[in-house]
C-alpha cells in the first residue's frame, strides 16, 4: 500500500534525525540525544528549531538550545514536559530509534563572540535555561578565554538541578576537559521552594553578596573583569538585567560584543 498524505512519516523528511538515547530526570524534565547532520556547524550556546510531525501533516517545531558542545558527534536537548503542550506532550514519549525533525539553522546570542574579553564568566540560569550552558561548559574555548567560570543555577526543587549536577560531575572527571575545568569552574546551585544546602534566587544571592562570600571570590561584578550570560524566564531575565546594569555591565550582541548577553529559556508551550 502506498503512503498517502493522510499518514505522513517523519522519515520521508530531509531534516529527520534519529534519537539515540533518552533520560527522564523527573516527571517534568527529560533530555535526549540524537544524530547530528554532517553539515550542521554551530557555536556552543546557540539554538535550533526541533520538533515532530503534527497531526495535520505539518511540522510542529519549537526553539531548543543545543545542550551538547560544538565538538560532539551527536546533539543533546533538555526539555520540560508539558502534559497538554502540543509538542512536549508527545516529545516526552520519544524512544531511541525514533525520529525528530531538526531545522539545521543555528542562531542565538549566548555565544562567546557576543562578549568582549574578560576574566570571570558568569552563567546565570533558572530551570531549563541551563541548556545553552550545558553546551558552553563542555566547550574548551570557555576555559581558554576565562580564568574563572561560575555556573549559578536555580530551580524550585532539587530534582530539577539533577541534570546540571550530573553534567558538571561528569565534566570534572572527563579526560579531555577535566583538567581545564579543575579549579576554574565554580558551581552554585540553589533551590527556592524545597529546602536544600543552598537556597535563594540568583538575583538575591548576587545583590546580597552571598554568592561571592560563599565562593570566596571578590564581589560585586565589574565591567573590567566580569562577563555574564543569562538564560531563564522573561521576569528573571529582566530582573537580572537590572542587577547587571546596576554594576555598569553593558548588554552585547553578535554585531556589538559587550559585557553580558541574555536569552529567554525556550519551550514554555
Ligand atoms: P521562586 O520559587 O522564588 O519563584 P519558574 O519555575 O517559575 O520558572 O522558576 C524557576 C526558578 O526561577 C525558581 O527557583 C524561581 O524562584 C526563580 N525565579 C522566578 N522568577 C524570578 C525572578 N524574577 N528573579 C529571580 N529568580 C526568579
Amino acid at each position: 500500500m502506498p503512503d498517502t498524505a493522510a499518514t505522513p512519516k517523519v522519515k520521508t523528511l530531509p531534516d529527520a534525525q534519529t534519537v539515540t538515547s533518552v533520560t527522564h530526570w523527573d516527571d517534568q524534565l527529560f533530555s535526549f540525544r540524537c544524530t547530528r547532520p554532517k553539515s550542521l556547524r554551530f557555536r556552543s550556546g546557540e539554538f535550533v528549531m526541533i520538533g515532530l510531525m503534527g497531526e495535520n501533516g505539518k511540522p510542529l517545531l519549537r526553539a531548543y538550545s543545543i545542550a551538547s558542545p560544538s565538538w560532539d558527534d551527536e546533539l543533546e536537548f533538555y526539555s520540560i514536559k508539558v502534559q497538554d503542550g502540543p509538542l512536549t506532550s508527545r516529545l516526552q514519549h520519544i524512544q531511541p530509534g525514533e525520529q525528530i525533525i531538526l531545522r539545521p539553522k543555528p542562531v542565538g546570542t549566548l555565544v562567546h563572540d557576543a562578549l568582549l574579553p574578560g576574566k570571570r564568566l558568569w552563567f546565570l540560569a533558572t530551570g531549563t535555561g541551563i541548556a545553552p550552558f550545558a553546551s558552553l561548559m563542555r566547550d574548551p574555548e570557555t576555559y581558554e578565554k576565562y580564568d574563572q567560570v561560575i555556573m549559578m543555577h536555580t530551580c524550585r526543587a532539587l530534582s530539577e538541578l539533577e541534570y546540571g549536577r550530573q553534567l558538571i560531575e561528569a565534566l570534572r572527571e572527563d579526560p579531555l576537559i577535566g583538567e581545564m575545568v579543575e579549579g576554574k569552574l565554580l558551581y552554585y546551585p540553589t533551590t527556592t521552594r524545597e529546602t536544600s544546602a543552598r537556597m535563594g534566587r540568583i538575583t538575591d544571592n548576587l545583590t546580597s553578596g552571598k554568592v561571592f562570600d560563599d565562593l570566596g571570590i571578590p564581589g560585586p561584578m565589574s565591567p573590567d573583569n566580569d562577563r555574564a550570560m543569562v538564560c531563564g524566564s522573561l521576569a528573571f531575565n529582566l530582573d537580572l538585567k537590572d542587577v547587571l546594569e546596576g554594576w555598569n555591565l553593558r548588554e552585547g550582541a553578535n554585531s556589538d560584543p559587550a559585557d553580558y548577553v541574555v536569552e529567554k529559556a525556550f519551550v514554555g508551550e
